[in-house]
């Protein structure tokens, strides 16, 4: 891709896990389009994962972040400004994680605990991670912050289970953010609505097959792959969306004002 849209920005990707994640194609676009950054993922993802390979291919330093900690991010966050060499002008918060979908717990029957470190690492992570940014200054004037979430936040998935509540909880924190950061330095914080999406996250969701099947054919335009995800991120991160803050906006091929698609009786 010949655009250099992101030429000269300085960013930190998280949730990259292999190449199906949303945030390994948010990577490669990036390098594609001029923009130097670190990657970071939990230190047991650095484990199991690919980011490795990832990292060497795009000359991305790797730093490994719990994003539940506010010591490791405090690190990544400082380490990122020594590597890329200044402040920072774009993240990407790209986890999600539930202990009770893992554990196929039914959603009338789910274990608090488990629940509350769901909500710990899908969507107060993401207070922490802006928490760590706006009081060690380190967002670049006009720079942009996104997180990744999911419609059922809004409206009932059942098997989405408690991911729905840690959605609706990480849109209203990037809410609150956004004012804050908008009048500290013009910082803004918006999160994106995607599709349902083939990847490590998505597929551990019940009855994920089915459901990819039924959203793509109720969505005029079928489900956003992961690397249309990429490149509409990758806007959001450009000088060319500098007064777009605080909101929801939806990538998902038109399914979220559908009310029905006749495609769908079609068999
Ligand atoms: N796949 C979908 O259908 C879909 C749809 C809408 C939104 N999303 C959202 O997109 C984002 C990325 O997910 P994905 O679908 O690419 O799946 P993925 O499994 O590839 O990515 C999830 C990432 O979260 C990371 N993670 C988990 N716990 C962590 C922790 N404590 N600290 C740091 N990182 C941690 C994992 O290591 C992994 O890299 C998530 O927020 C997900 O909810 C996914």
């Amino acid at each position: 891709m010949a655009n250099q849209l992101l030429a000269g920005k300085r960013g930190v990707i998280f949730g990259a896990l292999d190449d199906q994640s949303i945030a390994w194609h948010v990577a490669e676009v990036c390098a594609e389009m001029g923009a130097k950054f670190t990657l970071t993922n939990a230190p047991v993802a650095l484990r199991f994962g690919q980011l490795q390979e990832l990292g060497d291919r795009l000359g991305a330093e790797i730093i490994p972040a719990d994003a539940t900690s506010m010591e490791d991010l405090e690190n990544l966050f400082q380490r990122s400004e020594e590597v890329l060499g200044g402040k920072i002008d774009f993240v990407l918060h790209a986890i999600g994680m539930s202990l009770n979908v893992r554990k196929k717990k039914t959603y009338t029957d789910l274990n608090h605990d488990w629940m509350l470190k769901t909500f710990d690492i899908s969507a107060v992570s993401f207070h922490k991670m802006c928490q760590v940014l706006y009081n060690g200054d380190h967002m670049a004037d006009w720079g942009s912050i996104l997180g990744l979430t999911y419609i059922a936040a809004q409206r009932t998935f059942p098997d989405y289970s408690e991911m729905a509540e840690s959605k609706a909880l990480l849109e209203s924190f990037a809410r609150s953010f956004g004012y804050h950061f908008g009048e500290k330095n013009h910082v803004r914080v918006n999160t994106i609505s995607q599709s349902p999406t083939m990847t490590t996250a998505g597929k551990g969701v019940k009855g994920f097959d089915e459901f990819f099947g039924y959203a793509d054919k109720m969505s005029p335009l079928g489900n956003a792959p992961a690397r249309d995800c990429a490149t509409y991120c990758a806007t959001l991160f450009s000088d060319l969306t500098r007064y777009v803050t605080m909101q929801n906006l939806f990538h998902d091929g038109g399914f979220s004002n559908m009310g029905m698609n006749p495609k769908l009786l079609e068999g």
